[in-house]
Formats: structure tokens, sequence, C-alpha cells
């Protein structure tokens, strides 16, 4: 207990905790109910230290040295019990938490990782760790309150400002409390609810982050599929923007908040599918709800055909137009046609689909339906927004790698995943782009996106138009981790993309395997459950990037054998027993990848002889 004292020291709240709870708390698996009983577990502003931020920083530097010993301690003892709760304990405290993290920053300056940027890096580390510090009081990962887990008075006085909808309604008056918690229990029931990890990618520290409490993790499923979002090139653009014009848009696009970047950035949408125009959203979610909505209500009749796998933003637009629709099984082609022949030429019709299936990895059959929908005198609406930027000869998606972009009558992306910045977009003929610019509330009455990120986004579309070097890595690193996970027998669902699924098959362990990767691995894998994925086919998503090299491969591999050893999980062949899942154990469902060998042949060519410093590449193309 040497750790103990020093910690009662350091800490004024631990200092107040008599020993014997200490004791308890130390030796107590029920991680939850010694937090309760600990004061550290309370809010930061109901505690009087914190109270002041002049307080909880003295106290800081206070807790510095013993939080370093507590911290060095834990780690070289992980399977002392009573050690690995106090640190948990610790890490609960607004004081001893801020303290640990700043702790953990400085240790990670003294690890080499990117040599040139390090002193830079722990720099930018430290002095973000401790602002989030500051305002954020770090608590464990799995912490968000579950309903009714304190009694109601106590969850309001901590909540400081519990007004209006928590006051008990007047006699027969409805109790809105109570069915927000009872909305929220059927989520609890049901497996679907959604916790968040607090994960601050960091830009110096690609592909690295810290956590809630300072903590630093290896992010495995990011959506930055190719690490642009702290691209020099990007970043520095967006800073000058920022220096010339300011912060925020301003307006709408009609009012005030139409400048030359708006302009510029749609245009090169435009170019890079090929098409007369395009039109920049604050999202792609936006872009597909407002337009699928604007012009399924305004055609007269208009019939929608959309793929059963479909992304929650197409369902929402269809839903919102209020037109005939019809759900074609996912990447069925004959269901389609069945559909699609009940209707006349004269009836618009709309097939709306995906190129990349993010959950799955599956690719939309885009040649094929581009068939159905001329036969039919149908439109096709192509979301491309897991593909931009990651496939073609300049970026454009799946459609431009398989020459049929020029098919597809309205595609659809975002600049917020392989372009790293945020806002969706259309592209499409003039006068359909037209149409919806005009007609589109979710495009009219919203302000725009600021200048800033205008910049970043054309100057990452124009980035990644030439460069095969972010592309040639992140497919790399998919064909390797791809074949390590299937020689392990670790079941990863076939498919011809980027992502990289890893079936687990129940909601409950693909959380708890998540929660170990992170608590014990420091590796960030979120697991996917119901409704995103059917149920009996949750999984963990990974998303390798260029800077995924083969060291950190190692490690997730690693870790990943080992719980899937520990907990006896099933493997591919168990899947196979019982007749496959997911198109996991399945005979024959084996898939190739989509870029041809001799594709991803040519980009690391023309790639790597400059790249060799800039990404993890050098090895990676070695053990290739
Ligand atoms: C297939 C698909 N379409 C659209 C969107 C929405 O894109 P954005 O993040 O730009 O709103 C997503 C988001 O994940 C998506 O997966």
């Amino acid at each position: 207990m040497e750790s103990v004292k020093m910690a009662q020291m350091a800490c004024p709240f631990l200092a107040r905790t008599p020993v014997s709870a200490l004791r308890q708390m130390s030796v107590s698996s029920a991680n939850s109910a010694s937090m309760s009983a600990c004061p550290h577990a309370l809010p930061a502003h109901s505690t009087p230290v914190a109270a002041s931020a002049g307080g909880v920083m003295a106290s800081v530097r206070q807790a510095a040295a013993a939080a370093s010993l507590l911290e060095s301690k834990s780690n070289r003892v992980a399977a002392s019990t009573s050690t690995s709760a106090l640190f948990k304990a610790a890490q609960s405290c607004p004081v001893f938490g801020h303290a640990l993290a700043v702790q953990s920053v400085r240790r990670l300056g003294a690890r080499q990782f990117h040599s040139a940027t390090m002193a830079h890096t722990a720099s930018i580390a430290s002095t973000s760790t401790e602002q989030d510090m500051g305002r954020v009081p770090p608590r464990p990962f799995d912490a968000v309150p579950k309903p009714h887990s304190k009694p109601a008075s106590a969850s309001k006085k901590a909540a400081g400002a519990a007004k209006g909808v928590t006051e008990e309604p007047a006699p027969g008056g409805f109790n809105y409390d109570d069915f927000f918690k009872e909305q929220l229990e059927r989520k609890h029931k049901d497996k679907s609810y959604r916790y968040f990890n607090n994960i601050n990618r960091l830009a110096q520290l690609y592909p690295m982050a810290h956590t809630g409490t300072g903590e630093h993790v290896t992010v495995w499923c990011s959506n930055d599929y190719l690490g642009m979002s702290k691209h020099p090139e990007v970043v520095d653009a967006m800073k000058s923007t920022i220096d010339k014009y300011g912060a925020g848009a301003g307006g709408t696009r009609n009012i005030a908040g139409n400048a030359q970047l708006h302009l510029s950035l749609e245009r090169e949408l435009a170019s890079l599918h090929n098409k007369d125009a395009a039109l920049v959203f604050s999202s792609c979610f936006v872009a597909n709800d407002a337009t699928l909505s604007t012009l399924a209500s305004k055609m007269p009749g208009c019939v929608l055909f959309s793929d059963s796998s479909n992304h929650a933003s197409m369902i929402q637009g269809i839903r919102n137009s209020r037109a005939q629709k019809h759900v074609f099984k996912h990447n069925n082609l004959e269901h389609l046609e069945s559909l699609l022949k009940q209707y006349d030429l004269s009836t618009p019709k709309i097939i709306a689909f995906e190129s990349v299936y993010s959950m799955s990895g599956y690719i939309g059959h885009i040649k094929e339906i581009a068939a159905l929908a001329k036969k039919y005198n149908a439109i096709t609406f192509l979301d491309e927004v897991h593909a931009v930027g990651m496939y073609g000869e300049t970026g454009a998606g799946v459609a431009e790698y398989i020459d049929g972009m020029d098919e597809m009558d309205i595609i659809t992306g975002t600049l917020g995943k392989a372009y790293g910045v945020v806002g969706g977009y259309i592209a499409a003929s003039a006068s359909l782009i037209d149409m919806v610019r005009s007609y589109a509330p979710g495009f009219i009455f919203t302000t725009s996106l600021p200048p800033a990120v205008m910049s970043g986004a054309l100057t990452a579309v124009r980035h990644l138009k030439t460069s095969p070097v972010e592309r040639a890595g992140q497919q790399l690193h998919t064909r390797m981790l791809k074949s390590t996970l299937s020689d392990l027998g670790i079941p990863v669902v076939p498919n011809p993309s980027h992502i990289v699924p890893v079936l687990v098959g129940d909601a409950e362990t693909a959380k708890s395997v998540s929660d170990e990767l992170l608590h014990r691995f420091k590796i960030y894998v979120q697991s996917i459950n119901y409704p995103t994925v059917a149920v009996g086919e949750e999984r963990l998503r990974i998303t390798p990037t260029p800077g995924h090299g083969p060291e950190l491969m190692d490690g997730l591999v690693g870790a990943l054998k080992t719980i899937w050893t520990e907990r006896g999980l099933k493997t591919e062949a168990d899947w196979m027993r019982e007749g496959g899942k997911a198109g996991v154990g399945v005979v024959g469902g084996e898939m190739d990848q989509l870029v041809r060998a001799e594709d991803l042949k040519d980009m690391m060519d023309r790639a790597y002889p400059y790249a060799l410093d800039t990404l993890s590449g050098k090895q990676a193309v070695k053990s290739a």
C-alpha cells in the first residue's frame, strides 16, 4: 500500500478517503461498485477543489509525482489486482486522472515514434490533453451512465441544471423523463445502445489518439482512410484560409455564404466525376437525404428502388420524399429487375445504391444496375461515400475504377472520410444540380461550410487526384491484414474492398472484445452491433490506413489472437462447421480484391520511390 499513501498525500480526495475504504476499493473486482463508493467518482464541478481551475492545476502538479509512481507500478505489476484497481480509481479522479494523463504524455515523448516531429508532437499532445482534461472530467471508457443508475434526486443534483422535462409532471401530465428512460432501456435490452468512446486522434502521432484519460491508443477503425485529415498540405491550406477568411462562412449559400472556394470545390468535384456540375452540402447524410427527398417528391409519381443494405441517409431521404418505394434484396439484380418491370417507361424511377457497403465491404453491381436503368428508363443514384479518394486513377471511386462512371446519373460522396475533412456532395447533370440547388431545403436553409473546410477539401481532392501514395499504402496494408488474420483462422468477412470486418456473432461479446482491446492492448476498434448489422452478425470493423505498417499490425494481430484463444471465440473453421455466417466459413465464399494485383503493383512502383519516409510503406513493401 506504499502507493496508496503517496496517492493520499497528493490527492485531496484520496486523503479524505479512509484507508480501509481504499483497501476495499483496491481489491474489489466490481469496479463500478467501488467507484460509486469513492468520492472521486463525483463530477468535477461538484467537488470543492475542482470548482476552481487554479486549484485543479495546483493539485495536478502536486499529484504528478505520485501519479508517475502509481502508473509505473501499475504498468509493471499488471497482474496485481490491488494496484490496477487503484490505478483505475485514480483515473476516474478529476485531479489524479489529469496527473496520470500528463505523465502518460510525458512518457510518450520519450518514445521513438516519428523522430522528426517528436518534440513538436509532445508539446501539442500535452497541451491538448491538458485543455481537454481541464474541461472534461476523466472517466472510464465505459462509464456511460445507465438509466436509473442513481436515485432521481441525486442525478438531478449532479446535473446541476435539472429543469423542465426532468421535473415531476402535473397529475395526469405526460412524463417526458420516464418516456426517455424507457426508450433508452429498450436499447439496453436489445443491446443496440451505443457507447461513444472519447477518442482524440493526434495529428502528429497518426494513427494514435489519446482517450478521455489521456492514455494513448492506436486507432484501427477510423474512416480517415488515407490519413488526409493530418496531411500537411491540407492542414496548411486550412490554416492559411482561416487567416484570410476567418472561421465561419457567415451565412447560407444564398445569403453571404457563397464564396469562391465553394465554387472552386464544386467545379473540382464535377470534373472528378466527369459531370457537368456538383453541389456541396454540410455532410453526405444531408446530401443524400436532400437529393432523394427533393427529386422523388417533385417528380410526379416517382418510384424509388433502394438496395436493402443502403445507408440511413438514403433511407431517410426516401422516407422524406413520401414517394412509393421498393427495397430490393442486397445486390440482387433479379429482384431489382422484377420490381422495375412493373412500371411503364413513362414512370420516373430512381435506383439508389452504394459502391462500397461500409459494414460488409461488399461492392455494388454498378455496370449491371446501369444496364437495368437504361432498359427501364430509370436514373441511378450511386453513393460512393466509402470509395471516393480510394479507388480509380484519380480517386473518383469504384465507378471510375471499373470504367462505369459515365453510366451513373448522380454520384454522391463525402469530404469527411478519405478526404479527411467534412462535408458531402452530389455530382450530376447541370439541370439536375440546379434543380436540387433551387428546391432542396437541406441545401438552401442552412449555413454553408466554412471557407477553411472548402480549401482543406479542395486540397485533399486535388492531392488524391494525382497521388497514388496513399491509395497504394492503404491497399497494401489491407491485403496484409486480411491474409494474416485468415492464416490464423480469425474470421474475416470476405469482401473485395478496403474494409476488414471480423465476425464475432454476438452483441455483448463484440462490445466486450472491443473494450478489452482498448483497455488491455491500447487498440481502438469499435464493435458494430444491431441495427447496423443483423443480429448474430455483430463484428469488429477494422480499417487499415497507410499509417498502419507492419509493427502496428503485429500488435493488432497479436491482441486478436490472444483474445480469440483466451475466450475460445469462434474461428473460421468453427463457423464453417455451423454452415457459415455472413460469408465466413462458406464454401466458395472467398473473394478477390477489387483492385487487381497488377494495378496495385503499378501504384506501388509510382508511389514508393518518393513515399518511403512519409508512410510506413518501406517496411511494408519489403515484407510484401
Ligand atoms: C454509405 C454512406 N453514405 C452516406 C454517409 C454520410 O456521410 P457523411 O459522414 O458525410 O454525412 C455515410 C456515413 O458514414 C455512409 O456510410
